[in-house]
């Protein structure tokens, strides 16, 4: 047998090349099919690991929208009242007092977006479209300016976690409108096509250099990008400078 011949270094030399080869190719073969086996495996494990941890972060947020909510914005809401009700007898102190009534108030309304904000959508009751218009009006009233809606394409019941993640995606891409854009208009739409789903957010702000990677303080693309991989899905950024930014979510739908 060939193989034993190849087994004995000493034997190495008698062992004819041709004879070895075919061995040799198998358990090379072999040891790249364990190899992949094994990267697969990791991969998968890794996959699940990261889809605990997004669970595991989805708790924490509603942990935390209920603790705002209840705790500091009910604080709030008391000192607000308390401070309405007192009257000093000196215009300037009643001044200063309403003043800072009015600080409690603007805090309240903070506390009660950020815990909104952190908050899971209502998904599964008002579905990812209504959740989704939801979102676009609250910007476009905040920044005043038109928004265009078509999301006809997400009528369809989705998979809860695809839901989820075009929801989250959405919802940051949004966010850095609102913080980064200074846009004239905003546009939010999904298609279907080849069993593809496309959510498109796109503005006409002012855009940014999209070949340059945002640095380690700025997570929202790379969780969008990342979040997206783990249901099989592909992030695209359009941008420039001063030429508005495009986020698009792909997905594959299951049949
Ligand atoms: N729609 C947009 N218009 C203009 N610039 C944008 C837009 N979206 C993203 N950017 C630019 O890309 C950068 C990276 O965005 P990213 O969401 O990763 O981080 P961030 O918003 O700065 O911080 P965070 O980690 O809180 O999301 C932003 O700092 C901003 O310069
Ligand atoms: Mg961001």
């Amino acid at each position: 047998m060939p193989g034993v011949y190849c087994r004995d270094i000493h034997a190495f030399s008698r062992c004819p090349r041709t004879a070895c080869a075919p061995r040799r190719r198998r358990e090379q073969k072999g040891s790249m099919q364990a190899g992949i086996a094994t990267g697969k495996d990791d991969r998968a494990r890794r996959r699940r690991l990261a889809r605990r941890l997004i669970a595991v972060q989805e708790e924490q947020r509603l942990r935390l929208s209920r603790e705002l909510h209840d705790d500091l914005g009910q604080m709030l809401a008391s000192v607000a009242l308390e401070l309405h009700s007192i009257r000093a007898d000196s215009a300037e102190l009643d001044a200063r007092l309403a003043r800072a009534a009015q600080l409690i108030d603007q805090l309240s309304a903070r506390v009660h977006d950020a815990a909104w904000s952190l908050r899971p959508a209502d998904l599964d009751r008002l579905g990812l479209r209504a959740c989704l218009e939801d979102l676009v009006s609250m910007l476009c009233a905040q920044l005043g300016v038109p928004g265009d809606v078509d999301l006809e394409a997400l009528a369809r019941p989705l998979d809860p976690e695809v839901a989820l993640t075009l929801y989250r995606i959405a919802q940051e891409a949004l966010t850095n409108i609102g913080k980064h854009a200074r846009p004239g208009r905003v546009s939010v739409t999904a298609h279907i096509w080849d069993n593809k789903l496309r959510l498109a957010v796109e503005d006409n702000g002012q855009g940014f250099d999209g070949t340059v990677a945002p640095g380690p303080h700025h997570l929202g693309l790379a969780g969008m990008k990342e979040r997206l991989a783990l249901i099989g899905g592909e992030l695209t950024v359009e941008t420039a400078k001063g030429k508005g930014t495009a986020i698009y979510a792909d997905v594959h739908l299951s049949d």
